[in-house]
């Protein structure tokens, strides 16, 4: 459960995940990265996710927003399984098509921003409504600015990639992101490609998402913002989770000795 202001209109309490991995399994030329990964997000909850480099965690993230498959294991989104169908026993992969409409559900952040740098950042922003939604341009446009101005650059929206700062880039692919209205937004180490003077612009404009009650998975080096705005932190190494608990308690009494041995070379 989650504890809310008084004049909060989101929902208090919250029972169903929002998002729930059911072991996962993924291996790359025989080589298995990730090793039955249990994972489930309830809404209105941001999970912190920190782990050694190459221990998985982007490949966690690809396979939850359906950018690849997994080998094993399920992914439910409110209940429903998504990127793949169970007919007579037997699980196979579904077709590009419904696997992008499944894929408006769930946003995705990277590290390096990928936007189309021949487009403005309004148009960057328009792209998934209008080509994915089949959104009006003008209809399109207008909800475009709408997101802008919720990472505050309604001010940069006619300007191109190349004209904007690292963190204000990163602003617009929040935007990007937030524009398909999706259930839960994933976000893979957000700040890392950042100057360190821009980095605080963007974990602000993350901490208001979570305010709003966004539900949110954050691949992060960004201690003090998972210890702040986290409502559980994870371990991830080795391919699985290792240890997730409250920040209070993931930092402070750490269970596991490799939680231990990581937070010693964190702080
Ligand atoms: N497409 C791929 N093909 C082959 N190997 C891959 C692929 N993607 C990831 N790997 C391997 O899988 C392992 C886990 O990679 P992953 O990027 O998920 O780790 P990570 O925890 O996100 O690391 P980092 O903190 O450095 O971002 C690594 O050994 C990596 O080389
Ligand atoms: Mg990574």
């Amino acid at each position: 459960m989650i504890l809310l202001p008084e004049s909060s209109d989101i929902e208090r309490t919250v029972d169903q995940p929002v998002l729930n991995v059911k072991n996962l399994h993924k291996a790359y030329h025989g080589q298995e990265v990730l090793k039955g990964v249990e994972f489930e997000i309830r809404k209105g909850q941001v999970k912190a996710v920190l782990g050694p480099s190459g221990s998985g965690k982007s490949t966690m993230l690809r396979l939850m927003a359906l950018l690849e498959p997994a080998d094993q294991g399920e992914i439910l989104l409110n209940g429903n399984i998504i990127g793949t169908s169970v007919r007579n026993g037997k699980t196979s992969h579904l077709p590009e098509r419904v696997l992008a409409k499944q894929r408006q559900d769930i946003g995705m952040v990277f590290q390096k921003f990928n936007l189309f740098p021949h487009l403005t950042a309004c148009r960057n922003v328009m792209l998934g409504l209008t080509s994915v939604k089949g959104v009006s341009h003008t209809a399109a446009r207008e909800h475009a600015m709408e997101m802008l101005e919720r990472v505050g650059l309604a001010n940069r929206a006619d300007h191109y990639p190349s004209e904007l700062s690292g963190g204000q880039q990163q602003r617009v692919a929040i935007a990007r992101a937030l524009v398909l209205n999706p259930a839960v937004m994933l976000f893979d180490e957000p700040t890392s490609a950042l100057d360190p003077e821009l980095v605080g612009e963007v974990l602000d404009v993350m901490e208001k998402l979570a305010a709003e009650g966004m539900t949110m998975i954050v691949v992060t080096h960004e201690v003090r913002f998972a210890s702040r705005v986290a409502s559980e932190v994870s371990l991830f190494d080795g391919g699985v989770i290792v240890e997730q608990s409250p920040p209070d308690d993931f930092f402070n009494r750490p269970q596991h000795e490799r939680t231990r041995k990581f937070l010693s070379h964190v702080h």
